[in-house]
């Protein structure tokens, strides 16, 4: 008789390294048995340990799962308490992570060539997303944006563009590099390189995450061209199981979604932007 695996379940994490890689921006690598059951797009409900007073975990996505090694890496930004706590955390500390939680990314239903959009710590599950259909043999291109030069992961926007090489296929093909201030690659919102992405080449599916606002305008630019959209959202959250109800992602046919459990990753077609 198989013994059913709870989909959800709470893991032991021990960090490996946790270092700062861009400004505000720090890279948490810890190892975890949960790694063995992430998929790309999925995200984890952190721990931060020695402040009581703070009984909710942290939602956060991941860039790579190994399932061999158990690796799990994660890209945060230091936006409040919590997040300055995770920072302090030194190899060999030890916590918990609730996971797998949520849905993932999808391959293109259709098959055809991927266009990949992130925005500031949006591209952590976007590099991720970048392994899945590298593995699957589709091609894609890429925008990554952030508001200035110093706010890039150089390491991420450096695999996207090896990935190729790696999986010997035809995957990376273009990745444009945009900042607000035009202190690094193109001057300007992604949303601007992606028009003049979208009027050279033909896209079965675009990819995106990062801030809100940014979605809203990816995801309005793919579908006045009929072409499908992925985003995954962000909401604060509670119990990152479907427990609490305080997630909700209002869709276009009046109705609540829970972004823990219905998303992250949604259609963009059925999110009311
Ligand atoms: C599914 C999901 C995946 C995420 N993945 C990542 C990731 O890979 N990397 C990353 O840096 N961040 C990610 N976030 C956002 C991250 O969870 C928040 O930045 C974090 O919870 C802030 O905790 P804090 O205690 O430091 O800040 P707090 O003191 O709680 O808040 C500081 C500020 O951040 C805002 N904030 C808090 N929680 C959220 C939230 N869940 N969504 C949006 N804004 C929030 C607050 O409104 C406030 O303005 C993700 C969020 C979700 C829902
Ligand atoms: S966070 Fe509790 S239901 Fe989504």
């Amino acid at each position: 008789m198989s013994v059913a695996v709870p989909k959800t379940t709470l893991s032991e994490f021990v960090v490996l390294d946790n270092e700062r890689i861009a400004d505000g921006l720090w890279r948490l690598r810890c190892n975890t048995p949960l790694a063995r059951r992430l998929e790309p797009g999925q995200f984890v409900q952190v721990e931060v340990p020695n402040d009581g007073s703070h009984i909710l975990r942290i939602p956060l996505s991941f860039a790579h799962a190994d399932a061999r090694e158990q690796t799990l890496e994660i890209v945060y930004a230091i936006v409040g308490e919590g997040t300055a706590r995770l920072a302090r955390m030194r190899p060999s500390d030890r916590s918990t992570m609730v996971g797998p939680c949520g849905n993932g990314w999808k391959l293109p239903q259709e098959g055809g060539r991927a266009l990949l959009v992130a925005g500031g710590v949006g591209l952590p599950p976007i590099v991720a997303c970048a392994g899945l259909l590298c593995d699957a043999g589709v091609g894609f291109d890429a925008i990554v944006g952030a508001q200035t030069a110093g706010r890039h992961c150089m390491d991420y926007i450096d695999e996207l563009r090896s990935m190729p090489l790696h999986h010997k296929c035809d995957c990376a093909r273009n990745v444009i590099v945009t900042t607000d201030d035009g202190s690094l690659g193109m001057r300007g919102f992604v949303t601007q390189a992606m028009e003049d992405m979208l009027a050279e080449h033909p896209y079965a599916q675009v990819y995106t995450c990062g801030p809100n606002m940014m979605m809203a305008g990816v995801a309005k630019l793919s579908l006045a061209r009929d072409i499908a959209c992925q985003a995954s959202l962000e909401r604060m959250m509670g119990c990152g199981f479907g427990a609490c109800s305080c997630c909700n992602v209002l869709m276009v046919d009046g109705s609540n979604a829970l972004c823990c459990t219905d998303g992250p990753v949604f259609d963009a077609r059925r999110v009311q932007w």
